[in-house]
């Protein structure tokens, strides 16, 4: 199975669980090419939910393609689940997340869910997080301050540019991203709330505080659920 099958496949096996939930409820929907996956899965069966809540404009949009009523999250106080990708995961259940910049709402509806359900593939899970560069959403004037900081931390700072390398990456909410490359992230809870205490980070790539709570990962064998206790 190549790696879009691995990530069809988990996105089955995550629309098979959130169709477990009563009809009716809000479900939260990540960002990504696993995520994507998922929404178009799930597009037949969207009326089994009240709404959904998406961590990005790219999947709003998606979304509203298929047809799903989308809510903004000041509407929803009551949220369920969560499905979304990681970048990296670890056997605790702590992720990096933000390849695609989305990281700041993402953070926001994960802490809204009850439950989280991170899907991916195999090849996202490490022993050890910060092989993946851990990105960081940053207020754009801080960005030399907040270089040195996380230098002195050990790591090699990156401003996210444009496909076309000419100016910076800018988020759905204005801001810029920093990839940090080089941490060997042993203490990921820790590291979080570390970084997060930097004026200037609006916010961190590491879920570590708020994990996944069900991991389906997709492999060679076909898809494990592994439940993570917080
Ligand atoms: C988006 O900002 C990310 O957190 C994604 O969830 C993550 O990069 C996983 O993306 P893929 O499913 O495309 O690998």
């Amino acid at each position: 199975m190549n790696s879009e099958e691995l990530k069809r496949l988990v996105a089955q096996a995550a629309c098979d669980e959130v169709l477990k939930l009563p009809a009716g409820e809000c479900l939260g929907i990540g960002t990504g090419s696993t995520a994507n996956w998922f929404i178009d899965l799930l597009a037949p069966h969207q009326s089994h939910f009240a709404g959904v809540v998406s961590s990005s404009i790219a999947s709003t949009q998606r979304l509203i393609q298929h047809g799903f009523y989308v809510l903004d999250t000041n509407q929803v106080s009551n949220l369920p689940v969560y499905v979304d990708g990681a970048d990296e995961i670890n056997p605790q259940g702590h992720m990096v997340k933000g390849g695609g910049g989305a990281l700041t709402r993402e953070k926001i509806i994960a802490a809204m869910a009850k439950r989280f359900i991170c899907i991916c593939d195999a090849s996202k899970q490490v022993a050890v997080l910060g092989q993946f560069p851990l990105p960081l959403e940053i207020i754009p004037l801080a960005e030399a301050y907040i270089t040195r900081v996380l230098t002195a931390l050990g790591g090699e700072v990156r401003l996210r540019m444009t496909g076309t390398a000419s100016q910076p990456f800018i988020t759905d909410n204005g801001g810029w991203i920093l990839d940090v490359h080089g941490l060997t992230i042993t203490q990921p809870e820790q590291l979080e709330v570390q970084i997060n205490q930097i004026p200037g980070v609006v916010s961190v790539g590491l879920f570590a505080k708020r994990k996944a709570d069900l991991l389906l990962v997709g492999g060679l064998t076909g898809v494990v659920a592994v439940a993570h206790n917080r």
